[in-house]
Formats: C-alpha cells, sequence, structure tokens
C-alpha cells in the first residue's frame, strides 16, 4: 500500500526546514499550467503563513516526494440574476444572500483556489487528479464541519476542455464567465455541492 499524507504546507516546512522544501519544491514542474507551478515554488508558503489561502503537499512517504498540491481559500462569489436558469437560482438562493436592488446574487464559497500534480515524478508513481480532488474536498468537509458552507467554486481558464471534462466529471458545473483584465484570460466559474458525510 502506498503511504500518502496530506501536510499543510508551513507545519511540513517545521517538519523538514524551508531550505529543504524549497528545494524540493523547486523540482515541482507542471508544464502546461506555469502558475499553479509558479505558485508552489514561490508563493504557497507565504500565502499559507499569512493566512491568505493554505496549501496543503500530498506527500508520498516512500518516494520522500510531493506528488501535488492544492490550494484552498474562501471567498465571496456574486452571480447576476440574469445568468441564472430557474434551476440554478433555487440553488444558490438556499446558500447566498440576495441584493434586494439588483437582484444578484451573493455566497461564500470554498475556492480551490490552485490543484496540481507533479509532473516531474514518474508517471506510473504520479498520483490521479480525481485522488488528488477528493483530497481537498476532505479538506473542506473538515472545515464545513466546524463553520458551515456548501458551495464549492473552481475557476477554469476558459479554453481548456481537458480541464472542464476533469471538473464536469466530479460533479463540478459550469455557472459563470468571468474575464481577469489581470492576466488577460477568460475563465469559467464551476461550482458543485459539498455534501457532508454522514
Ligand atoms: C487538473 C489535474 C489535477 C487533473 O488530473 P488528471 O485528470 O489526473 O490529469 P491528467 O494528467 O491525466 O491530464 C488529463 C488531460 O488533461 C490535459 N490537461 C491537464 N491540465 C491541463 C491544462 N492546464 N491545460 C490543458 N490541458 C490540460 C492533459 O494534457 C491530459 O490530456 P490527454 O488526455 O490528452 O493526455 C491535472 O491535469 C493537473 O495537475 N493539471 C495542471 C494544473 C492545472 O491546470 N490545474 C487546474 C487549474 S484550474
Amino acid at each position: 500500500m502506498r503511504k500518502l499524507s496530506v501536510w499543510r504546507i508551513d507545519k511540513f516546512a517545521k517538519t523538514v526546514g524551508e531550505a529543504a522544501l524549497s528545494s524540493t519544491l523547486s523540482g515541482f514542474a507542471v508544464p502546461m499550467n506555469a502558475e499553479v507551478e509558479d505558485f508552489i515554488r514561490n508563493k504557497a508558503l507565504q500565502a499559507t503563513k499569512l493566512k491568505s489561502s493554505i496549501s496543503y503537499l500530498v506527500v508520498d512517504e516512500d518516494l520522500a516526494d510531493v506528488l501535488g498540491y492544492f490550494t484552498l481559500l474562501v471567498k465571496p462569489f456574486t452571480i447576476q440574476s440574469k445568468q441564472l436558469s430557474s434551476k440554478n437560482r433555487r440553488l444558490i438562493a438556499r446558500f447566498s444572500e440576495e441584493n434586494a436592488e439588483t437582484g444578484d446574487y451573493t455566497a461564500s464559497v470554498y475556492l480551490i483556489a490552485q490543484i496540481g500534480k507533479n509532473y516531474s515524478i514518474q508517471e506510473e508513481l504520479q498520483m490521479s487528479g480525481n485522488d488528488l480532488l477528493n483530497l481537498a474536498l476532505d479538506k473542506l468537509r473538515a472545515a464545513q464541519d466546524l463553520i458551515g458552507g456548501k458551495l464549492v467554486l473552481v475557476e477554469r481558464e476558459a479554453d481548456r476542455e481537458k480541464l472542464l471534462k476533469f471538473y464536469s466529471d466530479n460533479g463540478f458545473m459550469s455557472w459563470n464567465g468571468r474575464y481577469d483584465k489581470k492576466d488577460q484570460l477568460q475563465y469559467d466559474q464551476m461550482i458543485r455541492v459539498l455534501e457532508s458525510v454522514a
């Protein structure tokens, strides 16, 4: 049996030392997504220390390497009333507040801000994206147990069809498009309900 463990990045840094962590993460490779790669190499530890987002590493104890990571945070998600189908309106109305003037809805959602596999690991030893996502959802369920919350958001670059399939297969639905001025990219915001385990 493979021994995988999930570490909050700052705790892992304390355990192995920051220099060792930095050296391990400098080999973390995500060829299809430079932002996901840059974040884990250069930003995740500091952001976690500041609690602006929390990053978790999935560590293979036998390989002594990081197989993947994800970054979580809570943020407000506003959706314009006119963009909602009646089914989606019923869903979001249960978990959000309606702006009486505009009819828009705002919900606090859990955001999976980053998620990525380490593609520098030999292919047969890489972890599956489904397993990685399930570990992220487990962490969110632990947060849900403490403070509630029901919706999980991911933002996918709109032209990445493979990611649409990955998230759809895992229960996410496209809700909204968002244009980001800073990186000049169109994003597809996808949402799923986080069921609690009884
Ligand atoms: C998202 C992810 C965790 C899913 O895991 P997975 O299903 O095990 O992923 P795989 O490595 O099997 O990739 C599945 C397919 O998606 C493609 N793909 C994955 N990420 C992609 C990306 N960012 N852009 C374009 N294509 C991508 C792969 O090339 C592969 O294509 P193929 O079927 O033609 O070989 C993983 O693909 C990943 O780490 N991607 C890079 C980081 C990323 O883009 N994260 C999502 C940010 S919203």
